[in-house]
């Protein structure tokens, strides 16, 4: 695979340390025993060896956190957090620096990487099957949030989860997902996903309309509260705060 490639895709999230088949299917996320094992002998965390070595985009994850932070979103330090696609938890290791939940639970369809997630932050990996949330109960949670997950499920999966995420939100939380959103797709952006964006595998990037979100949310009680763009691939996601209203 050409390195500009491998840099995009990296950019994703996705492996570049040694699988052949990375182009963003939700079945060949990274890998984890070679991930882990570079980002040990780099000296970082996971995370930012992600951020750093294999996307070349240092600070990435970081700069969405301090943009959560400046919206409020840890000032009330939320107790109970969900993350749906944690996967090697470079949101949650930030999230984790910014507030101290009693209880952070995770949706993964990644056993390996849950599993770590589990070994190493003490979350709770629920069992992750299809797009639901059904093992934690409405209304239980202060945070729920999702990053770089609904541009690489379908269309069906993250709209059944969003159903879910506004369930499982308490009156007075807060709910954060990224999506691909029109915001992100003028034509020469769309120009450069085509010519650039790889083999296209899988669902990944996935487009999901900004509106439709907004008012899917505002159905269900939760109202827009502000957005900003976070790097993804050739271009961005947009990242979308609701709150669930009290
Ligand atoms: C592109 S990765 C993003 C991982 C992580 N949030 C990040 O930004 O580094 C997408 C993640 O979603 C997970 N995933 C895919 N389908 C899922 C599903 N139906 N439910 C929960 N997680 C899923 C994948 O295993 C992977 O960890």
């Amino acid at each position: 695979m050409k390195s500009g490639v491998k840099r995009l895709l990296g950019r994703a999230g996705f492996d570049i340390v040694r699988s052949t088949n990375n182009l963003g299917g939700v079945d060949d996320f990274i890998p984890f025993e070679a991930t882990v094992r570079a980002a040990r002998a780099a000296g970082v965390s996971v995370g930012d060896y992600i951020d750093e070595v294999m996307n070349g985009t240092p600070g990435a994850t970081q700069s969405t956190i301090d943009e959560l932070r400046a919206l409020g979103v840890f000032a009330a330090n939320p107790n109970t957090v969900l993350e749906i696609g944690p996967g090697s938890g470079r949101y949650l290791e930030k999230t984790l620096k910014e507030c101290s939940p009693d209880r952070y639970e995770i949706y993964e369809t990644a056993a390996p990487w849950a599993d770590y997630l589990v070994d190493t932050f003490s979350v709770v990996a629920q069992p992750t099957a299809g797009c639901s949330l059904a093992p934690t109960p409405g209304g239980s949670i202060d945070l729920v949030q999702a990053h770089k997950v609904f541009n690489t499920v379908t269309f069906l999966c993250a709209s059944r989860y969003f159903f879910e995420m506004a369930r499982v939100t308490r009156p007075g939380g807060r709910i954060v997902f990224d999506v691909m959103t029109e915001t992100c797709l003028d034509p020469a952006t769309v120009s450069a996903w085509a010519t650039q964006g790889g083999a296209g595998h899988g669902s990944y990037p996935a487009a999901m309309p900004r509106r439709t979100c907004v008012d899917l949310f505002a159905t269900l009680g939760c109202s827009l509260e502000a957005s900003f763009l976070a790097p993804m691939g050739v271009a961005s996601t947009e990242v979308l705060v609701f709150g669930k209203g009290a």
